[in-house]
């Protein structure tokens, strides 16, 4: 990495130009190529309705997003006075330029405007997160000063501020109990909290209904599995019961299921991870595979997994025909990667102590780290859900552990996400995380390791549905208390 030195305007340029020849040579990969494209991803449980995406021709004929400057959204009673009106007289003003970066800390920086950079946007009538009677429902987490940290206002015409939502950061953004915001870990944004809200105070009409059923099953439709209804709300209520039951920390991800939702990872070291998604529907070969990743799931349905087909069925069909869709530029995503690599978990507050040293005996002696070996706490392997049959052909081409967990089978097999596969999450940063096990069916580790947990009549702390176990990953449920909570404080460390 090179630092320049300011000696005087001249010496200065001189200099800066020298060391961004001789120290940082971007290498942005040409994000989608046919070629890879067509091998980034593990087949679905049924190959034949693999995504085909649109081709390099396509994509690349779709406009860039240009990413405008934002400015902070307060909660109500924290904004200054003026402060709103102020912003109509900004000018729109925008902030990502690949020509003016020089060092790879500047590409990082950049990459940090391209995760916060939304990608939908509304008014701030119809902005009900900062109303107080969506508040006093739905609690958010905000930094000291009152700041929401997953949206911003832009300004992309002068005199109109936006409210900007579907960043990266929308999701992948967490405020500390202490008010420490840590980009890339797990969100805590309460977004489909914030669908059931709005469900809930909206007037229920046969059209809403159309609508409604027209945008879930764009999201989450797979018509070739048994009862393909059961993946999506066909009514409000339905609806408003699903996203209701999601907490923060858990998404009815495009091409999952509001019947099994995903847990969001923390994006903190991805960098070393083989496999991305629950499922490891992508692979990770490369840092281009990550900006494949970034995408395919760009906001939400906003990326090419809105544009796929899945054999004869094509979601869009579903869609308004006038829907435009945007993409990231070669050089922001590549950006975007490099600010993602360079993600460090926040300053661990728990320490190794007695009850952690004991705990790391138990974790040895569960023989926990045959699956999740240290470092990284994953062996980076997919290992089938139950029902899932491994073919040859995948024997040779994914890294399969072919022991099944017997976690719930949904996500792997019936939906759009779905490889047949759970891959072996890593457990470095638990300390941060909520929502366990693939649909966050478990709040916290007490939940995950708590025997009761296998119960028919038992009722999750997490997402659920009804009542009923959170089935599989049955290692180290059956300790005796101590060494449960020795486990745990060891698995908190981490
Ligand atoms: C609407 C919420 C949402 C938005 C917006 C979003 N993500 Fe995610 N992200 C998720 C969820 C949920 C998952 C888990 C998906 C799964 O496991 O199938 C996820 C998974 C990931 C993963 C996989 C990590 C792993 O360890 O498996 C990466 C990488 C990622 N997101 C990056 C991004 C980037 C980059 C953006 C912006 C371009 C983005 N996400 C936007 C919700 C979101
Ligand atoms: C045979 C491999 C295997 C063994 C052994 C194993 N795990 Fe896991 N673990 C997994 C898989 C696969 C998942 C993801 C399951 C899912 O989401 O459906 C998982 C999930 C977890 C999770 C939840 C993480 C998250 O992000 O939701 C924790 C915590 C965990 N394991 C801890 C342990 C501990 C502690 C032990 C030993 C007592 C252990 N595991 C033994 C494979 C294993």
């Amino acid at each position: 990495m090179s630092r320049s030195v300011r000696l005087g305007t001249g010496v200065f340029l001189l200099f800066a130009t020298t060391a961004a020849t001789q120290g940082f040579h971007p290498q942005i990969p040409k994000a989608w190529d046919d070629r890879e494209v067509a091998s980034f991803e593990v087949s679905l449980a049924d190959p034949s309705r693999s995504p085909r995406y649109p081709s390099a021709a396509e994509y690349y004929a779709l406009e860039v997003l240009p990413i405008y400057r934002g400015y902070p959204i307060y909660v109500p009673g924290k904004e200054a006075p003026g402060y709103f009106e102020s912003l109509k007289q900004k000018e729109p003003e925008i902030i990502f330029d690949a020509a003016k970066l020089r060092t790879e800390e500047d590409w990082i920086r950049a990459g940090e405007l391209v995760f916060d950079a939304p990608v939908s946007f509304g008014s701030r009538e119809t902005a009900n997160i900062i109303k107080p009677e969506f508040l006093r429902e739905v609690p958010l987490h905000t930094t000291r000063d009152g700041v929401i940290p997953y949206i911003q206002w832009v300004i992309r015409k002068k005199g109109v501020v936006e409210l900007g939502l579907q960043s990266c950061g929308f999701c992948h953004t967490r405020v500390l109990p202490d008010g420490t915001v840590v980009k890339g870990a797990q969100g805590d944004f309460p977004g489909e909290q914030r669908r059931a809200w709005v469900g809930r105070h909206a007037p229920d009409s046969p059209a809403r209904a159309r609508d409604l059923r027209r945008a879930e099953s764009f999201l989450y439709a797979a018509p070739w599995v048994t009862n393909p209804e059961e993946l999506y709300s066909t009514t409000q209520a339905d609806m408003i019961r699903r996203s209701g039951a999601m907490q923060p920390g858990v998404f009815g991800r495009q091409g999952a299921s509001s019947a099994c939702p995903v847990h969001i990872p923390s994006l903190i070291g991805v960098k070393d991870l083989k496999y991305l998604d629950a499922t490891g529907l992508t692979r990770h070969r490369t840092s281009a595979d990550l900006i494949r990743y970034a995408i395919v799931n760009r906001g939400e349905a906003q990326g090419m997994q809105g544009l796929a087909r899945f054999g004869d069925f094509d979601p869009r069909s579903l869609l308004p025909a006038d829907r435009k869709t945007q993409r990231y530029s070669d050089e922001q995503l590549y950006a975007l990667a490099l600010f993602l690599y360079s993600l460090e978990p926040p300053r661990n507050p728990n320490r190794f102590d007695e009850a952690a040293r004991r705990g790391q005996r138990v974790f040895e002696q569960q023989g926990c780290a045959g699956c999740h070996p240290p470092p990284l706490y994953t062996n980076n392997k997919l290992t089938p859900a139950p029902g899932f049959r491994v073919t040859e052909q995948l024997r040779r081409t994914a890294d399969i552990l072919e022991i099944s967990v017997g976690t719930d089978a949904a996500l792997a097999i019936r939906t759009r996400r779905g490889t047949g596969f759970y891959k072996v999450p890593s457990l470095r940063g638990v300390w941060y995380r909520n929502a366990f096990g693939h649909s966050g069916q478990a709040e916290t580790l007490e939940e995950w390791f708590d025997p009761a947990r296998l119960g028919e009549d038992y009722v999750p702390k997490g997402f659920h549905l009804g009542p009923g176990p959170i089935k599989g990953h049955e290692f180290g449920i059956k300790l005796p208390a101590d060494d449960r909570n020795a486990l745990i404080a060891f698995l908190k460390t981490l």
